[in-house]
Formats: C-alpha cells, structure tokens, sequence
C-alpha cells in the first residue's frame, strides 16, 4: 500500500464535485493539496475548510500554457509526488448539432490539456520516489454512449494516453494509473443529463463515495479500475463483445434522441426556423 501522508499531490479540477471530495480524502490522509482550478473564489473557500497550509490554491485555465505553466511553478517549489487529473468538461447532445467550437474545446480541455501537463509534470515527478500520475476517466471512456460522442472520445483518448506511458515508464519510477467514475451526482450532470439517467435508471455516485474508492486505487496503485456495478461488467462486455452493447443501446437510443434534443437548442432553433418558414 501507497503512504500519502507527507506527499504533495498536485490536484485538477480540486474545486469540483468529485475533486473537492477528493481534496477532504487526500487532506485527511495526511497530504498537502496543491489544488488547481479556473475561479479563486471556490479555491479560497476550499483552504478555508481545511487546516492551515494543506491546500494550496493555483488559479489557472489549464487550456492555455501560462495556466500550465502557473502549475508547474508552483508545484517546483513543493515536490509533488503525485499528479491527479480530475478536470474536465461534459458536453451531452447529438453530434451533429454541437458547434465546432464547444467539440474543439471539449477535446482540448479533456485531452489536450492533460497531454500537456503530465509532459510538463514529469520532471518534477521523476525527481520523487514512488511517484504517479491518475488520470480520472470514465465509463465512458471504455464504452462510448450516444449522445456523447465528443465526450467519449476525449475519455477513450485520455485512458489511451495514461496505458501507452504506462507501458512506455514500465520499470521506471513513475506510476500511471486510470480510474473511471460511473456517473456521479455533481454539478458536471446538467438537468438534461439528470433527466437521462433518471429515466434509463442509471445509478449516480455520491462524490464522497466515489473520493474513497478513488483514494483506494491510489493507494494500491491499481493500473486500472472502473468503479461501480454492472458498469465493471459493461465495460469489459464492450471490450470484448461491442455488438452486444450496440444491441443493448440500439434499444436506448429514442430515450437518449429526445433527452439530448431537449438539451441542445441548435435543434430547437433550427426545428423552430423550419416551421416558421
Ligand atoms: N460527474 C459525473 O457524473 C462523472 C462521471 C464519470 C466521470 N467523471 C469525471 O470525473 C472528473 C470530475 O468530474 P466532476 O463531476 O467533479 O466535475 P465538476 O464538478 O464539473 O468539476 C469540474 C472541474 O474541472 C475544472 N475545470 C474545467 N475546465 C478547466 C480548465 N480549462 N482549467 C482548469 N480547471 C478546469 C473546474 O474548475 P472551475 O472551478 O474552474 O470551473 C472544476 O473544478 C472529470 O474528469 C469527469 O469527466 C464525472
């Protein structure tokens, strides 16, 4: 077992749902957050709730390279020994309605960005025993879903980068671990996407739940885990038997049409333009 106390760990999307829960594990564990996130304000409240100087707030859009860069700063004068991505943005609706510019930004939120600052992180990370990077996936990012193509994509790439370094660090210090949440009740689930699971019956995590088995993984330095049931099962079954999962999500496919035209108003502007016409 992996000993956190003592550790700073670098922490993306720290003033999220699941980052924030995570942030109260690590911090109880004994480890110094570095947390990392775009508005000061949450950042702030988040040291308030914690003992004096176990988190650290760096304001930083990791889009850009002075966020990536604001990081890396920080996190030299702190030697981090671990490295947690739990930023990322959703994006549920039909592919073709989505705008180029919410699917580019999508992508290099959730892919881009992490690429760029693990590259950026190695060096420090190299100079820690014991190191590691977690990426936070998803379901999705091992069985794609309709209704979030760009989102999927992003999750399947994410998890292809942290497999490849870790084949690629084999015997190295660093460790690279992928641990995918199923869904989970926080702010990143818009109504549309509450009301999608509501009615396909799909069971959401609460965040603390999903902070401890993510502190579980992290701490036996699991390569991969997926969490939650049947979605372990799922996500295999898709491995290895994709038509299977096409059959089962052929059958969801008018739910998830009608709760993804309700959250995309291209198509109610363009249904709208056509019946005004
Ligand atoms: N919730 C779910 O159902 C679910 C299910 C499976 C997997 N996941 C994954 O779990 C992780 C955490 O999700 P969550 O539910 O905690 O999401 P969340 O509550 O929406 O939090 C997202 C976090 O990402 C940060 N962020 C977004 N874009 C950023 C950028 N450009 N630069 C810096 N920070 C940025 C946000 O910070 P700001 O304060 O700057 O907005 C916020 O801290 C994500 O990787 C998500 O894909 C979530």
């Amino acid at each position: 077992m992996i000993t956190l106390g003592g550790r700073t760990v670098v922490l993306t999307g720290a003033s999220g749902g699941i980052g924030a829960a995570l942030a109260a594990a690590l911090v109880d564990a004994g480890a110094t957050v570095l947390a990392v996130g775009r508005d000061p304000m949450k950042l702030n409240a988040m040291v308030h709730r914690h003992r004096p100087g176990a988190v650290v707030p760096v304001t930083a859009d990791l889009c850009t390279p002075a966020g990536r860069a604001a990081v890396v700063a920080q996190a030299a004068t702190m030697s981090p020994s671990l490295l947690v991505i739990a930023h990322a943005q959703g994006a549920f609706g039909l592919f073709e309605d989505q705008a180029e510019t919410e699917l580019a930004a999508l992508v290099q939120t959730n892919l881009v960005a992490p690429m760029l600052l693990i590259r950026a992180m190695l060096p420090l990370l190299q100079a820690q025993p014991g190191a590691a990077v977690v990426a936070v996936g998803s379901t999705f990012g091992a069985l794609a879903f309709p209704g979030f193509a760009a989102y999927s994509a992003s999750k399947f790439g994410l998890r292809g980068l942290i497999e490849a370094l870790g084949r690629e660090h084999a015997g190295g210090t660093v460790r690279f671990q992928y641990l995918a949440p199923r869904a989970t009740r926080t702010a990143f689930n818009t109504p549309a996407v509450d009301a999608l699971n509501a009615e396909l019956k799909t069971a959401q995590d609460d965040p603390k739940d999903v902070a401890t088995q993510l502190l579980d993984a992290i701490r036996r330095g699991d390569r991969r885990r997926q969490l939650g049931w049947p979605e372990k099962l799922f996500a295999r079954l898709n491995g290895v038997f994709p038509a299977l999962i096409d059959r089962a999500l052929r059958g969801q496919l008018p739910v998830v049409r009608r709760h993804a035209r309700a959250a995309s108003p291209v198509v109610l502007e363009k249904t709208h333009e056509i019946a005004s016409h």
